[in-house]
């Protein structure tokens, strides 16, 4: 069973783009607990895991397509609570994927 905790950071009002304390279960199984992260404007940043650690669940709650079990987005201070997928292009967010035919990564 994947049981994943994403390096916990400092959630700042002034972040562009925020993740806080995002937990994330699939029935029984448990992806992601308690991860936050903070990007601040003008920087990049890369998420490092094994596989299964919940990379792609942390990308899928940021983009509205996971609901997590706790926790929210938030954009330049502002709490996302309900982002869905089609909320997107107008927040300026963009999401690419990892393969470029049926996989989810
Ligand atoms: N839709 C889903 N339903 C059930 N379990 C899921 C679902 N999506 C992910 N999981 C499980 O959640 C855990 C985290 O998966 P995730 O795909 O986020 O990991 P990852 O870090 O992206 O892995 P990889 O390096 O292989 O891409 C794994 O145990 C995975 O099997
Ligand atoms: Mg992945």
């Amino acid at each position: 069973m994947g049981h994943a905790t994403a390096p916990t950071a400092q959630v700042e009002a002034s972040a562009m783009f925020a993740l806080e304390h995002v937990t994330v279960t699939f029935g029984g199984l448990v992806a992601l607990t308690d991860a936050s992260l903070s990007v601040a404007p003008h920087s990049v940043h890369g998420v490092i895991g094994p596989n299964g650690a919940g990379k792609t669940t942390l990308f899928n709650v940021a983009c509205g397509f996971v609901r997590p079990d706790e926790g929210r987005d938030a954009l330049h201070g502002r709490h996302l609570p309900r982002l869905r997928p089609h909320d997107l292009p107008r927040l300026g967010i963009a999401r690419t994927l990892q393969g470029s035919a049926c996989s989810t990564g």
